[in-house]
């Protein structure tokens, strides 16, 4: 098995089964912990700075929501007009974003799935985002992945990864406080000269460009948004 189909298993053991609890509350607006609050706090935040990386109006647009959990980037997503297709492989947690769907006003839809992000017969899009879904595996994979995703897009493609910072090590040393059973695969933390280093030499992503990107840091919760715009093909009628 691949390292990233291995991880992936893991994933859906944890986000199926061991966590499902956790997470659905921390993704709901039910008292949480001081510790959680600040990630809960972060990963609106990340949300907000990946919903100001796309169209105001998303009318006609294709969005894959990539490891979308819950759901909420795709019901914002789909309130700008956007054809969502949000993939998760926890069955539980789609089924609870199904729950949560509030009624969307205009042209937007939802389609929710269970099954890998980088299944090839969902199509292409104009968008992808990957919101803390690709944090557990490790930067090869990452790239990789992010090649499949680029090959079905027009536009582009928005992901995090957790910053290698001497923070983020200080952090893990604080999940240990966590209980065993409430935590998460590894992340695996990412070093931004390394990943744009592989994104450069990768050659899918010959046509892409790393735009822009922003750390967020909020205490218990840290993670960097990256974006990776397609480059506008050049006009060939202008070439010499
Ligand atoms: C930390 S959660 C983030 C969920 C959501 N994007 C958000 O920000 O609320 C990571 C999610 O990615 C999903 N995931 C991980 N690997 C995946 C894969 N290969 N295909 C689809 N979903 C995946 C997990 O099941 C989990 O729900």
């Amino acid at each position: 098995m691949s390292s990233y189909a291995a991880r992936r298993e893991a994933l859906t053991t944890y986000f199926d089964r061991t966590a499902v609890e956790a997470w659905s509350r921390l993704t709901s607006d039910a008292p949480v912990s001081k510790i959680r609050a600040t990630v809960r706090a972060g990963r609106d935040a990340m949300r907000g700075t990946l919903l100001d990386w796309l169209p105001a109006d998303m009318t006609g647009k294709r969005l894959l929501d990539a490891g979308c959990g819950t759901g909420a980037l795709a019901v914002e997503a789909a309130r700008r007009g956007a054809e969502v297709v949000a993939i998760d492989v926890s069955p539980t947690l789609i089924g609870l974003a199904q729950e949560r769907l509030p009624a969307i006003e205009g042209p937007g839809s939802i389609n929710f799935r269970v099954g890998d992000m980088l299944d090839p017969w969902l199509g292409r899009f104009d968008h992808v985002v990957a919101m803390d879904s690709l944090i557990h595996y490790q930067t090869p994979d990452i790239v990789r992945a992010l090649a499949e995703l680029a090959l079905r897009t027009n536009g582009s493609v928005l992901f995090t990864v957790a910053p290698r910072t001497v923070l983020l090590t200080l952090m893990h040393a604080a999940g240990q406080l966590f209980p065993k059973s409430d935590r998460s695969p590894a992340i695996v933390p990412v070093a931004e000269t390394g990943l744009r280093r592989r994104i450069g030499r990768e050659p899918v992503l010959q046509g892409f460009e790393v735009g822009r990107t922003r750390r967020i840091n909020s205490r218990f919760y840290l993670s960097q948004a990256f974006e990776l715009a397609r480059v506008a093909p050049q006009d060939e009628g202008r070439r010499p």
